[in-house]
């Protein structure tokens, strides 16, 4: 069943029924300013944290209410509905309405008795606070009059769960009063005597507004219960049904904002208003009010900024391939779905409350891959942070909080740390996300000089980028468990993986042993002899190790447990056979081809599923050991079994990099979002981003993906599709282009930004071959490989290649 399509001119998702399986959402905001909308006009807002700067109420797993809501009262029938379906919920029947995701904003239309309306929710660039623009047309043949109100719940506090459970402080300190056009709530408001920079008990008063421009307010109020009524839902507030708000603020109990105003219409006659929403004191308040008197020009002119810069941004890598759905996730979603994780990481989402207040290391050096050929100088910004968050051992600070302090940090090793993150220990693999992430960078700007650069050290300290990637290298070799390949510590990637300091885990052994082949690229271009003698003697001995310990038949195992049992063995009654070993088998380039196919084949066999690979099978039921943490969820469910999407992204590039396109291609279908428009009452979540994961064939709901946006997905699969079956591989001095696709495609082609070059980049497939290469011409001219040296790169560059 589909809910809606995409419009791949616009960027935008079109819902064409609003009663979707599950809330669809999309991202508004900047760091400063996130907001989260949802079809029905649910979510969120929060200035900086969603723990800790949530402005806007939402009730999570809760039939996605409240939220943005804008109620329209016919003044003659009395008869009332919301621009958005929800929370009034008309019979389908004769209520239509379209949802339109875009770019950054959305916008919602909505036709009820001849009114048509159009509210278009964003953040401004730069702007932080958001705005509700909303214009009424009147289709029928007499003059209406219609009573708007718009409602915004604020939180009584600006920490989420403050606001949701500590009701005997949290109630107690919030009030609100009406200025002009506008009610201003006010939390520990008595404090404003304070003289500036002296703080009881380090409160502030906090000021949020939610005010109306392009009309005056007729009635008001900042009392929840107040608009509501007692009995009341978001569905039938007393103030819309009565037409006339209550004029009264709140004392002592839930603060809203709710305004209303009456517009007349003339047959045909357009109206445009505009609700604003922020954190900002009265005088700032009043100004941003003012500011959208003309609201109509301000808000035109304010969204095609915002469309301007977001297609500016995915403009830098487009495709035209024979795949609709490949296209819609390269050119828009997955991309603008990998700008939301490297913007937000897992803070926020309507999974993620945003109480994970910081960067998991991991996470985010992974999300940065995403956006590395789309802005690469915005990549670098948050690699510099990341490098700042790594210790002095080598090792990355498991969470990074948002306050992080280069130089200043406890570590893992402190208690201090460990009380404030509820991060007990040093996980395996953190560190090592940062060869292929620096590398990825590196190679897509040829800033080879980034290498020099010296950063900090979370704790005290600070060396060049080289030198970080050293330490890393050194974290690993200095935590080897009992045969000598790294220990699992408190996770590997799998965080319910718990191996422990004597474990070990084989992902990570191919993690690092990738990680040394990294460094050695970087290590030859800075000839340093002796390091690079070094990583190749560490690197047979790993390989060897691997090789002798961890290859089974036909599978790479998944590790050791504590006591040196083998984990994944091919006779285990469960988890015999696990995915990622396989694929970073091959992506390390630790597997012979031999190996790599028999795998590979293994993968396809055993794992694969119509909607992905699952991550290990059988699941945990009755043979988990002690670190198998995985067995607390149902089978078929998260790392017990399941559709893991993230790794889904490392399998296609595993398949593309042994030129099986086909197979390739074949994964990205299964659990791409857009290819199953068709399936979305099976998926649930949003037909246009990925979600954590789907649920596996161990479980009922098949199929049935969860915890949406903020997953490392979307980095993963971009990567596997730009770097694996699209091709491209830049390295230091170039770009080499091996695309492995669906044999019968015939033609595609793709425009990149390079270097401060444009290519326009043509691949010829007539042979109807998966990979491989005959002949390439660069502006003319025929070169003797599929590798386009840096010195050949005009400001436009011409490129046609030949697969066969
Ligand atoms: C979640 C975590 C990620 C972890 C993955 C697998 O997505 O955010 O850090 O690698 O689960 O356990």
């Amino acid at each position: 069943m589909r809910y809606g399509y995409f419009d791949e001119a616009k960027k935008e998702y079109v819902i064409t029924r609003p009663d979707t399986p599950a809330p669809w959402v999309n991202y508004l905001g900047s760091p400063e300013y996130g907001a989260i909308v949802s079809n029905n006009a649910g979510g969120y807002s929060f200035a900086k944290s969603g723990a800790n700067g949530r402005i806007l109420r939402y009730i999570f797993n809760q039939f996605d209410q409240p939220g943005r809501y804008i109620y329209l009262r016919d003044n003659e029938s009395k008869d009332y509905w919301s621009a958005s379906w929800q929370p009034v919920g008309k019979d389908l029947e004769t209520y239509k309405s379209e949802c339109h995701h875009g770019t950054a904003y959305t916008k919602m239309m909505a036709d009820y008795s001849e009114i048509h309306s159009e509210v278009r929710y964003y953040v401004p660039l730069e702007r932080s606070y958001e705005v509700w623009s909303l214009a009424v047309t009147n289709y029928s043949e007499k003059k209406r009059e219609l009573t708007v109100t718009g409602y915004a719940e604020f939180t009584n506090n600006s920490n989420y769960e403050q606001d949701q459970v500590n009701l005997q402080y949290s109630q107690y300190i919030t009030q609100t009063v009406f200025r002009g056009n506008r009610v201003r709530q006010m939390i520990h408001a008595n404090l404003d005597r304070l003289e500036e920079g002296e703080n009881i008990d380090n409160k502030n008063v906090f000021n949020r507004f939610f005010g109306l421009a392009g009309a005056d307010v007729n009635s008001w109020c900042g009392d929840k219960e107040s608009f509501l009524g007692r009995y009341h839902g978001y569905n039938n507030p007393e103030g819309v049904i009565t037409g006339k708000l209550s004029n009264k603020g709140n004392y002592n109990e839930n603060s809203c904002g709710a305004l209303s105003t009456v517009l007349s219409l003339a047959p045909g006659e357009t109206k445009e208003i505009t609700f604003l929403v922020g954190m900002k004191g009265d005088a700032e308040a009043g100004e941003i009010v003012e500011h959208y008197k003309n609201c109509q020009d301000v808000c035109k002119k304010e969204l095609e900024e915002l469309i301007e810069y977001w297609h500016g941004q995915l403009s830098h890598f487009q495709i035209r391939t024979p795949s609709p759905e490949f296209n819609t996730m390269i050119n828009t979603w997955n991309a603008y779905n990998c700008f939301m994780t490297f913007i937000w990481s897992r803070a926020a989402s309507f999974t993620y409350c945003g109480l994970r207040n910081g960067y998991g290391y991991r996470d985010t050096v992974q999300d940065i891959q995403g956006v590395i050929h789309l802005a690469p100088e915005m990549a670098v910004e948050k690699i510099r942070f990341m490098l700042s968050a790594q210790v002095d051992n080598g090792g990355g600070l498991p969470l990074v909080k948002f306050t992080h302090n280069p130089g200043h940090e406890d570590t893992p090793d402190d208690a201090s740390y460990v009380q404030e993150t509820g991060h007990p220990a040093y996980r395996a693999d953190d560190a090592l996300w940062l060869f292929p992430t620096v590398y990825k960078y590196v190679s897509e700007t040829g800033n080879v000089a980034f290498m020099d650069e010296v950063i900090p050290f979370a704790n005290k300290g600070e060396a060049t980028v080289y030198e970080h990637l050293k330490r890393a290298i050194a974290f690993s070799e200095n935590h080897l468990g009992k045969h000598g390949m790294p220990a699992g510590l408190y996770a590997d990637w799998n965080d319910c993986l718990r191996l422990g300091k004597d474990g070990e885990s084989t992902f990570v052994a191919l993690q690092y042993y990738y990680a040394m082949t990294i460094l050695r690229e970087f290590a030859d271009y800075k000839e340093d002899k002796e390091y690079i003698e070094y990583l190749n003697e560490s690197q047979k001995k790993l390989g060897k190790l691997i090789q002798d310990l961890c290859w089974n038949e036909d599978r790479f195992i998944r590790g050791f447990t504590e006591d040196g049992a083998v984990i994944g063995k091919r006779t285990d009654p469960e988890a015999n056979m696990w995915l990622n070993p396989q694929s970073w088998a091959v992506i390390s380039g630790l597997a012979d081809d031999a190996q790599a196919d028999l795998a590979l084949d293994m993968v396809y066999k055993r794992l694969n599923t119509e909607y992905g690979a699952i991550l290990m099978d059988p699941p945990y039921h009755a043979h988990a050991f002690e670190g198998a943490l995985a067995v607390i969820y149902n089978a078929g469910t998260k790392e017990n079994a399941g559709i893991f999407s993230q790794s889904q992204g490392w399998i296609i590039l595993a398949e593309a990099l042994r030129g099986h396109g086909e197979r390739a291609f074949g994964y990205f279908m299964e659990n791409a979002p857009a290819a199953q428009n068709d399936r979305a009452e099976i998926r649930r979540l949003e037909p246009y981003c990925y979600g954590q994961f789907t649920e596996g064939k161990a479980s009922p709901n098949f199929g049935r993906s969860h915890v949406h946006w903020l997953t490392g997905t979307a980095s993963t699969v971009m990567v596997g599709c730009v770097e694996g079956i699209l091709g491209m591989r830049p390295d230091f001095g170039g770009l080499r282009i091996a695309p492995s696709v669906p044999k019968e495609w015939d033609k595609f082609e793709i425009d990149k930004d390079f270097r401060g070059c444009k290519l326009h980049i043509t691949v010829h497939n007539p042979g109807h071959v998966e990979s491989g290469f005959k002949k390439m011409i660069v502006n003319g001219e025929e070169l003797g490989e599929n590798y386009i040296p840096q010195e050949k790169l005009t400001e436009i560059t011409e490129v046609e290649l030949f697969m066969s």
